[in-house]
Formats: structure tokens, C-alpha cells, sequence
């Protein structure tokens, strides 16, 4: 049974905007492993921005924010991205599905939640 479904575009200049701004912005939205998966991109921030829109959906999907870092996106070795959720235990799903898609302006992320 589906437990939640979220939704979020956000534009990739705004993203780009806060992270040239401040490393710290990056450190505290994205995790060690997000940073070092978008650092090695062409575009970098387009790789971010799909992350940030990824946290949004699932916040939407979930009907709470929980911390930036507390979800993780991580793609498998296919390059199929998958979410991580430290606590799963606290939260009323049990799988997570999430997809992202990402342009020169905007990146856009769906995450649907199963109960
Ligand atoms: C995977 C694929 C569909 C991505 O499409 P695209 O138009 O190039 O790029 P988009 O911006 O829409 O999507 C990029 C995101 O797709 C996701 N993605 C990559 N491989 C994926 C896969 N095998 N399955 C699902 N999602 C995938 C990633 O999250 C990626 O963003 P990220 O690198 O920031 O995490 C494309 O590279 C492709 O066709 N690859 C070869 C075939 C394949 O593996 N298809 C899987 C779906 S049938």
C-alpha cells in the first residue's frame, strides 16, 4: 500500500547560487557521499539540485521534515538512484522509491513511499 507520494522541481541557478556563496551550504544539506558523487560530474550542480529536490519530495511524501542528512540519495551501481533514511525505524513506510530527472535549468525529483 502507498503511505506517501512527494514532489519537487526546484531551479539548478538557485542551488548553484547558495553552494558558490557557501561550502557550508553543501555541508549541511548534502552528505559526504552526495558531495563526492556531484563533485566528479561535468555539472555538478545540476547533480545537486536533483539531490535537493529528492530530500523535498520525500519531506512532501512523508508529511514532516526530518534533517537535510537524515535522507541520502544513492545511486546503485546501474546509476538507478535509491534513497537511504538514517532512523528508518521512526517512520511510518517501509520502502522508498524515488526517481530524479535533471536539465540545464531545473532538476525535478518524485519520491513515492510504501507502507
Ligand atoms: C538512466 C537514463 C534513463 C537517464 O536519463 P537522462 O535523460 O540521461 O537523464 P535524466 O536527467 O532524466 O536522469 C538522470 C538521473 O537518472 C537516474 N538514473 C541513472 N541511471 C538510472 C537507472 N538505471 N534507472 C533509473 N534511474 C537512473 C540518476 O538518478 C540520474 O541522476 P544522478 O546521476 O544525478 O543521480 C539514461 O542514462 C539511460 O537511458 N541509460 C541507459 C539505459 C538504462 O539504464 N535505463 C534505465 C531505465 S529503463
Amino acid at each position: 500500500m502507498i503511505s506517501g507520494i512527494g514532489i519537487d522541481i526546484i531551479e539548478v541557478a538557485r542551488v548553484q547560487r547558495l553552494g558558490s556563496k557557501s561550502p557550508r551550504f553543501l555541508e549541511r544539506v548534502f552528505t559526504t557521499r552526495e558531495i563526492a558523487y556531484c563533485s566528479k560530474k561535468k555539472n555538478e550542480y545540476q547533480h545537486f539540485a536533483a539531490r535537493f529536490a529528492a530530500k523535498e519530495a520525500f519531506f512532501k511524501a512523508l508529511g514532516k521534515r526530518i534533517p537535510w542528512k537524515d535522507v541520502e540519495l544513492v545511486n546503485l551501481p546501474s546509476g538507478k538512484p535509491t534513497l537511504k533514511v538514517r532512523a528508518k525505524r521512526r517512520w511510518p513506510f517501509g520502502r522508498a522509491h524515488v526517481s530524479v530527472s535533471h536539465l540545464t535549468e531545473y532538476a525535478l525529483a518524485v519520491v513515492l513511499l510504501e507502507k
